[in-house]
């Protein structure tokens, strides 16, 4: 595995593979890697000749009250798990290689980067949208992949490459859940034992969800989203920040649910730490 710091170094290293007619993947990472992060690699591994993978706390995308200072880093066992999973180059650059003196530009993407997670976190998915389209412009992949347990983030970024007529796929990969229905998340380390032991109640309230809808046949948002809510507090005790079920183009609240366009997603605030997740229905 080649490890480049520099724009230079990553192009230069992508460069004759492209010539090649290699098929490039890219799996963009803040790092803190764990199997969410491995199953993007093995996809990317399966369908593509050349695996790139970045790790690069955006500080764009936090918020100032936010964990950017204290956000896992752990770039030795970061390596070492892309050097396991078969990565080809690894793209590790600094804060001021990517937001150099004088940096101004910034990617809005209208609308889908609003509510959800943009209502509590403004100027998130900004930083996000920024920093994907500056790896994209860099790697210049020809497939990226995207987790769905960030489902508002893989929306917003298919948005991105149409609009701006972007040359690359985009590829879903479904959430990796711990044994216990937790999401994997890098953030899952700020849990403390208690919180951590209660922290499965936000996916079994999704799956409640879904029976409901499935087997019972109710299809009203607002009751589903009440019923997530009481199922949250009475085993959590978790601050919610949202419980919301939305279109999957739009992300526009429904009052009924669409099979097949139907996102609902949650955020909350649990010991220390702020899980989100989602499920499709
Ligand atoms: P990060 O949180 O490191 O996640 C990198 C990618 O891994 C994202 O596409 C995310 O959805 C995916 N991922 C995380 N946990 C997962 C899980 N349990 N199952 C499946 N996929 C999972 O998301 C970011 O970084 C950043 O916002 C980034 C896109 C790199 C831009 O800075």
């Amino acid at each position: 595995m080649q490890t480049e710091h520099t724009i230079a170094g990553i192009r230069a290293a992508l460069a004759p593979r492209r010539k090649q007619g290699e098929r490039i993947g890219f799996v963009p990472t803040m790092g803190a890697l764990h199997e969410g992060h491995a199953a993007l690699i093995r996809r990317a591994r399966n369908e593509c000749d050349v695996v790139a993978v970045s790790i690069f706390v955006n500080p764009t995308q936090f918020g100032p009250q936010e964990d950017f200072e204290r956000y896992p880093r752990t770039l030795e066992a970061d390596c070492a798990l892309c050097e396991h999973e078969g990565v080809n180059v690894l793209f590790c650059p600094s804060a001021s290689i990517m937001y150099p003196e004088g940096y101004a530009t910034y990617v809005a993407v209208e609308r889908l980067s609003e509510p959800l997670c943009g209502r509590s976190r403004p100027g998130h998915f900004r930083g996000v949208a920024t920093v994907v389209l500056k790896l994209f412009n860099i790697v210049a992949p020809d497939v990226a992949y995207f987790g769905w347990k960030d489902a508002q983030q893989l929306i917003l970024i298919r948005r991105m490459t149409e609009d701006l007529n972007l040359p690359i796929e985009i590829v879903g990969v479904e959430t990796v859940r711990e044994p216990d229905g937790l999401a994997m998340s890098s953030r899952n380390r700020y849990l403390d034992p208690e919180s951590r032991r209660r922290a499965p109640a936000l996916y079994e309230a999704l799956l409640q969800a879904r029976r409901a809808f499935e087997q019972e046949g109710v299809t009203d948002c607002s009751a589903l989203a009440q019923q997530i809510r009481n199922h949250i507090a009475q085993h959590t005790g978790g601050r919610i920040d949202y419980v919301e079920i939305v279109s999957l183009d739009q992300l526009q609240p429904l009052t009924s649910v669409q099979k097949g366009n139907t996102l609902i997603a949650l955020a909350v605030h649990l010991g220390g730490a702020r899980l989100i997740d989602n499920i499709r229905l």
